[in-house]
């Protein structure tokens, strides 16, 4: 057989791992191999992983001080050209470990084989990446805090804002839109938990686990975890470079909190339109229509609703990529980037829209209040104000509520319009102190059992919100 290189071939053998090779890979190969087109992104934690494990190589004697000195340098000059854009990235040298090490070679000669004793791209990959995803997950973390905050601000001016509440989007019970808007502080709260749990967990150090098996080398896997800000090296070698259960915990918590988003943004998509009218957006966060100039279209929230189903497909595929894997590395894993990226990019990009609309909407009162009104949805007040006062089973209350309802109904009034003389007509101990419940203010300011909707329940919320928010 010919060594020498059809033409589908690339040019020769891969310096970095070509020893048994004779020729190049095909040109279908190499591309499907490469990953350097994306985790490109890694570079800085490839390089904080190379230098805190070269550091780490000359305390231990491994490698010598001068060769260790000249690999430090290089790598910083390499951070240098990346960050400047003046890095040729090849796609031939398939990734950023091998990108870096290549010019490492390149800057300072030999002395740049030494970098990679007693490591492997295995546990090289696995480092960066939980380096990369831990400050994603940090990332996140914050910018659901400001999105709290948000929140926070616009709850407190609409503590007492009535508006109807609802259970199958049918008027069910007046609430506030601050309250409303307090059950997304918490939700949002719980997400921003989830980042932290998952970053505990993702915090331990597979370096040194190297290819899969550990090394022969007098490693120190302490020191390398320690300047590199894990808690701990991870205990088991095979383990280390096998697990990519922090991207599936990170992937996990983003589709959650996408999820809540897209509920947050339906709410907004339909608040806004006509019908409702219970909020605008700005002009910074509407669009237009280029036939329809009566239009203000909603299309961030729109799309944030819909990159759920990104975000949630990110998480699937990577659980997908992972299902079956045998242990330890398989090169399947390198699919793991792409969707964390996109998903984190995506995060990112969803919550800063997400807030950007809370903190500029203008919020209607009066059509809420309007609203609220509607649908008889003050009726559970006048059922519980006969079982209070009058001492009735609350099924018999219901029944004589529904009564009540019903004339409202063949009148076309609201409860609190229907006279006395109407209400007795139903149930004769009616009072007229019955039908001063019967507004929706009065049946937001009743509902002040803990985590109820009453504007004093709503300010004591925000106060300690704020003061655990900060
Ligand atoms: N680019 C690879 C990845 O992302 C790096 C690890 C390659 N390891 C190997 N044994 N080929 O997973």
């Amino acid at each position: 057989m010919s060594k020498k290189p059809t033409s589908t071939q690339t040019d020769g053998a891969n310096t970095l791992w070509g020893g048994r090779f004779a020729g190049g890979p095909a040109e279908i190969m190499a591309r499907i191999n490469a990953s350097i087109g994306f985790d490109k992104r890694l570079y800085e934690q490839d390089i904080a992983g190379s230098k805190a494990h070269c550091e780490m190589l000359v305390k231990q004697g491994i490698v010598g001080e001068e060769d260790g000195a000249q690999i430090l340098g290089g790598l910083d000059t390499i951070l240098d050209e990346i960050t400047a854009g003046k890095f040729a990235f090849s796609e031939a040298l398939e990734d950023i470990h091998m990108n870096i090490e290549a010019r490492l070679a390149e800057l300072i000669g030999p002395a740049a084989g030494r970098l990679h004793t007693a490591r492997s791209r295995n546990d090289q990959v696995a480092t960066d990446f939980r380096l990369w995803v831990r400050d994603a997950a940090d990332h996140l973390e914050a910018g659901l805090r400001d999105l709290q905050r948000a929140l926070l601000t616009r709850a407190d001016e609409h503590a007492a804002s009535v508006m109807p509440g609802f259970t199958h989007l049918q008027s069910a019970q007046p609430v506030t839109f601050g309250h409303h808007l307090l059950a997304y502080v918490e939700m949002f709260g719980r997400d921003r938990g989830r980042y932290i749990d998952a970053r505990a967990r993702m915090n331990e150090s597979p370096l040194g686990a190297a290819a899969l098996a550990g090394t022969s080398f007098p490693i120190d896997r302490e020191l390398t975890a320690h300047t590199l800000g894990f808690a701990r090296p991870m205990r088991n070698s095979l383990d280390a470079v096998s697990d990519r259960d922090f991207a599936l915990e990170f992937l996990g918590s983003c589709a959650i909190t996408a999820t809540h988003l897209s509920r947050l943004a339906e709410e907004i998509v339909f608040w806004s339109s006509a019908q409702f009218g219970f909020i605008a957006l700005t002009d910074e966060f509407s669009t237009g229509s280029s036939i329809m100039p009566q239009k203000r279209n909603p299309d961030a929230a729109e799309l944030i609703r819909a990159k759920t189903g990104r975000v949630t497909g990110a998480f699937a595929a990577l659980l997908m990529v992972m299902k079956g894997l045998p242990l330890a590395y398989s090169k399947d894993m390198q699919e793991d980037k792409e969707q964390v990226f996109d998903a984190a990019d995506t995060m990112n990009l969803s919550i800063a829209a997400m807030t950007g609309m809370i903190r500029t909407m203008i919020v209607k009162e009066d059509a809420m209040l309007a609203a609220a009104g509607k649908g008889y949805s003050t009726a559970t007040d006048l059922a519980d104000w006969l079982v209070r006062e009058l001492n009735i089973p609350f099924r018999q209350a219901h029944h004589i509520t529904g009564e009540v309802v019903k004339r409202a109904e063949a009148k076309s009034v609201m409860l609190e319009q229907l006279s006395l003389a109407d209400l007795q007509a139903v149930e004769p101990r009616i009072t007229d102190a019955a039908r001063a419940i019967l507004s929706v203010q009065a049946s937001v300011a009743s509902r002040s059992s803990f985590g109820g909707t009453a504007p004093d329940r709503v300010r004591a919320a925000i106060a300690t919100a704020k003061k655990e928010i900060g």
